[in-house]
């Protein structure tokens, strides 16, 4: 088994940590962030995914799995270190790499014995070049291979994912790195995931690769969907004929108010810089992105028509917070820019969220937060739904316009049944499902 180092313990470092302790192996995660490992150590989760906490109170209490602030220790201590800092987007697009340049550094002072370095973070193409150079010029006499190891999970399910990958990426210069990185994953093997063997630079390059391609199946069905209310077609029918055509696959069609979270938006901007940076553009990529930024709009939009009048003095009831559902993580989420523009128009808002609502309260501390979808729509003018939170699909809608100030209903996921919407006389709308088709 091996000593693993985790260097950034966020949503992808901690889930990564924690899995690969139960596959056995040794590991530390550490990170910067000393309320984030205080809080670890005392045996708390810091985000919330489903499965998560047990798996590491598992390998916590069997000795395999800690945390530390100390990352010098843990770079040290260990024969594989993952990187798995943030990498954001920057003001021109492209990825911010200043926290991979930091661990670049901080390896390259630690690094006292010959070492396999993997980056999990997504990272531009050629920037595992960048991080050897790096360490070189620090460290000239060191001894390290370096892998590209892309992650995959999904926010929700990511222990799931991380236990049961669609594929493991693993991007070499050297045999004998590749033989340890399987060696790594070799616990996954009784399930026969597919693991590609690739150059740094490919593994570098699918990781973005197959998020703007979801991010654009996205951006597409969003169209599709905006078109169908156009002509009362019915974008469901559309989307569930689509997806028995095995070549396009029902995953990834489902129309909403635009992609979000941590990993879309900044990964279709940094793909895009990266292809007018090298003279290589991606206009569907950029058109994705575009089409995005309208759809978000659109949902305003939509809310104005509905309701019938500026939405100033409004109460507005916002129903999900999070980018989907189980999980915490309101970033990028299309609640961030839907909420401030309500804000703008001069909505009160209630908003809820079964989980979210402390990160998100975070960023709008001045928005009332309920603690139930109740609370939030007593009185409201109108309501918006942003996630596909199971909780929201049950909703009783005699219940909900009993509640309700008016009974206007903007669902953008296209979760409540239109049928009963209209025996209740709801004034309701969604993406792509026109009343009339
Ligand atoms: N979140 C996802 O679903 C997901 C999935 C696949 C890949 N990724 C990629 O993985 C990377 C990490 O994403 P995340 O969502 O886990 O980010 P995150 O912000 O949740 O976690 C990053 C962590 O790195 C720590 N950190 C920053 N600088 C550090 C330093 N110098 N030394 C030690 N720790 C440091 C931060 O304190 C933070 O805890 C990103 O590149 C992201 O694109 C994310």
């Amino acid at each position: 088994m091996k000593k693993i180092a985790i260097i950034g313990t966020g949503y992808v470092g901690l889930v990564s940590g924690a899995g690969l302790s139960e596959f056995g192996h040794h590991v530390i995660c550490a990170d910067i962030d000393q309320t984030k490992i205080s809080k670890l150590e005392s045996g708390k989760i810091t985000i919330y995914e489903p499965g998560l906490e047990e798996l590491i109170h598992k390998n916590v209490k069997a000795g395999r799995l800690r945390f530390s602030i100390d990352t010098a220790s843990a770079i040290k201590s260990s024969d594989i270190i993952f990187i798995a800092v943030g990498t954001p987007q920057s003001e021109n697009g492209e990825a911010d790499l200043s926290a991979i340049k930091a661990v670049a550094i901080n390896i390259s002072n630690n690094l006292n014995s010959y070492k396999i370095i993997s980056t999990k973070s997504t990272v531009p193409v050629g920037t595992g070049k960048w991080i050897e150079s790096i360490i070189y010029s620090h460290n000239p006499q060191t001894k390290f291979d370096y892998v590209s190891n892309p992650e995959f999970l999904r926010e929700g399910s990511s222990v799931k994912n991380f236990m049961h990958p669609d594929r493991i990426i693993i991007g070499t210069r050297s045999k004998k790195s590749s033989e340890i990185m399987k060696d790594v994953y070799h616990p996954l093997f009784i399930n026969e995931p597919p693991l590609l063997d690739v150059s740094v630079e490919t593994a570098e390059m699918i990781k973005y690769a197959s998020n703007a391609f979801l991010a654009l199946k996205i951006s597409y069905i969003n169209e599709i969907a905006n078109l169908c209310e156009a002509v009362g077609a019915d974008v469901h029918q559309v989307a569930r004929a689509m997806g028995k055509d095995g070549r396009i696959s029902p995953k990834f069609l489902h129309p909403g108010p635009g992609f979000g979270g941590s990993c879309f938006p900044k990964d279709t901007q940094a793909l895009a810089a990266m292809g007018r940076e090298q003279n290589s553009p991606l206009l569907t990529i950029e058109s994705a992105i575009e089409a995005n930024k309208k759809q978000n709009i659109r949902m305003i939009d939509k809310l104005e028509t509905l309701v019938g009048r500026e939405l100033k003095g409004l109460t507005i009831a916002v129903l999900g917070l999070s980018f989907k559902p189980e999980t915490d993580d309101v970033r990028g989420a299309p609640s961030r820019l839907i909420v401030p523009k309500l804000l703008s128009l001069g909505a009160k808002i209630n908003a809820y969220d079964p989980i979210a609502s402390e990160n998100f309260k975070l960023h709008y501390p001045e928005i009332n937060y309920a603690h139930s979808w109740k609370n939030a729509v007593k009185e409201a003018d109108a309501c918006i739904i942003l996630t596909e939170w199971n909780e929201f699909r049950g909703i009783d809608l005699t219940e909900l316009k009993g509640l309700m100030k008016s009974p206007i209903v903007l669902d953008t996921k296209n979760i409540l049944s239109m049928l009963n919407l209209e025996k209740l006389d709801f004034k309701y709308d969604n993406v792509g499902r026109k009343p009339s088709a």
